[in-house]
């Protein structure tokens, strides 16, 4: 056994002195072509016995995750597979790292991780990072997902799991969707409890359960866009996704934050307003797609931390806004102008959540499209971070 300083070393010298040239992330890059680093991993794919194959894999994820050119998230979700198609814990580690850290490639990390979890569902942390990728998968992402989750025995039982699996069952088509029919019949326990009925239920069928068992909710389907909606989701996350973006546009983009008001409502940075969540960090937590997908639709899902309240007072007033802390004894309303109103409990008839958001839709509605491009530049930027976000230029 090589002593682990030593191996340390070795591997350093491996990565300083292979053909690709890469080296670990911050380390000044080699531009290495797409076609030598694809016949690389294509090699490399032959040797995933060799433990310093995972190493080198690992090192050369870890030195693209900064590169924007068009072929290399196809590259990293071929590592991010292989890693976690090993098992391996060091490999299963990274990919977990890379879920946590860098929210654009979180789909293809969980992908990775469904590979490992679908033959060992034990790993709890990996089971909330399967669910949680439910917001980003797609396609055959999902189906991998989905068939991962299957085999845990835990159950995701609330409202907000249920409907985002509802959702993405929507975007499958007919080949794809019986693992998501499944997948609710499992979490509801219909399969346990009732499997003939679960045998024939499809999509309708838990539409129409959600809505009896949360009444109160949303449906848990897709908003319909009339025609006049000017920004729909999809072309409009294309257009987003195929964009190079330059650090250039930050100025631009905090320009129109404050032009389309997201300033009055979220702190960002050194600007803004705290009435929603701080959007400082955003970049980093969600997806192009889960950014996109919140501003268009607010009331598709509700930030947990930021429910929407209607309180009628004993005197028949009825004030609506956030739900914040008050004094001991009383509640706290604040409407979206951020007007706060204190109510002591012993005024209140009655408080009712509501399943509309706070934020209001139709913010992009009066912007163009370049405006739209710069602002989804500054809302992904990493304020207060020194490492450029991903679809940041290298040369920043
Ligand atoms: C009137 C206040 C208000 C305005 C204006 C507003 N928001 Fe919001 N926003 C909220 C509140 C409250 C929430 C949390 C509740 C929710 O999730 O709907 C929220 C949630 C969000 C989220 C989801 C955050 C997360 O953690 O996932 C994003 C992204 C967002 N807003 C972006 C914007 C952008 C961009 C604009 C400008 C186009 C904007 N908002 C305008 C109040 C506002």
């Amino acid at each position: 056994m090589l002593s682990p300083s030593i191996s340390r070393l070795i591997l350093i010298c491996c990565v300083l002195l292979t053909p690709a040239g890469f080296a670990f992330a911050n380390a000044p890059v080699v531009v290495v072509s797409i076609e030598a680093l694809s016949a690389e991993v294509e090699t490399l794919e032959t040797q995933l016995d060799d433990p310093q194959t995972l190493n080198r894999l690992i090192a050369i994820d870890d030195g693209l995750t900064v590169d924007q050119r068009p072929g290399i998230p196809a590259i990293r979700g071929r590592i991010l597979n292989l890693l976690g198609g090993t098992g391996e814990e060091s490999a299963l580690e990274y990919v977990r790292r890379v879920f946590e850290n860098q929210s654009e490639f979180r789909d293809e990390a969980a992908m990775a991780l469904s590979l490992h979890s679908y033959r060992k569902p034990t790993n709890l942390q990996d089971w909330r990072f399967l669910i949680r990728s439910l917001t980003v998968t797609r396609g055959e992402q999902t189906v991998s997902v989905m068939k991962a989750l299957l085999r845990y025995r835990q159950r995701a039982t609330n409202s907000h799991w249920i409907k985002r699996v509802l959702l993405q069952t929507e975007q499958l088509n007919e080949q794809q969707r019986p693992v998501a029919i499944e997948l609710l019949g499992h979490w509801t326990g219909l399969n346990e409890s009732d499997p003939e009925t679960a045998m024939k239920a499809d999509l309708a069928f838990y539409q129409n359960w959600y809505a009896q068992k949360w009444p109160e909710e949303q449906p848990a389907t897709w908003p319909e866009e009339p025609e006049t909606q000017r920004w729909k989701y999809a072309p409009l996350l294309k257009t987003l996704d195929q964009t190079i973006y330059s650090a250039d546009l930050l100025e631009q983009g905090k320009a129109v934050y404050e032009k389309a008001s997201c300033a009055k409502c979220h702190v960002k940075g050194d600007i803004g307003q705290n009435f929603g969540p701080d959007l400082s960090g955003i970049g980093a937590l969600r997806q192009r797609s889960e950014l996109l997908e919140g501003i268009l639709y607010p009331s598709l899902e509700i930030h947990e931390d930021y429910p929407t309240v209607t309180v009628l007072s004993k005197d028949g007033k009825t004030i609506s806004g956030l739900l914040s802390a008050g004094e001991p004894g009383s509640v706290k309303i604040v409407d979206p102008k951020g007007k706060a109103t204190l109510i002591a409990q012993s005024e209140i008839e009655e408080i009712q959540t509501s399943s509309v958001s706070n934020m209001p839709a139709g913010g992009l509605e009066q912007l163009t499209e370049q405006e739209i491009i710069a602002l989804f530049a500054f809302l992904q930027h990493q304020e207060n971070s020194k490492k450029p976000f991903h679809g940041e230029s290298q040369d920043q």
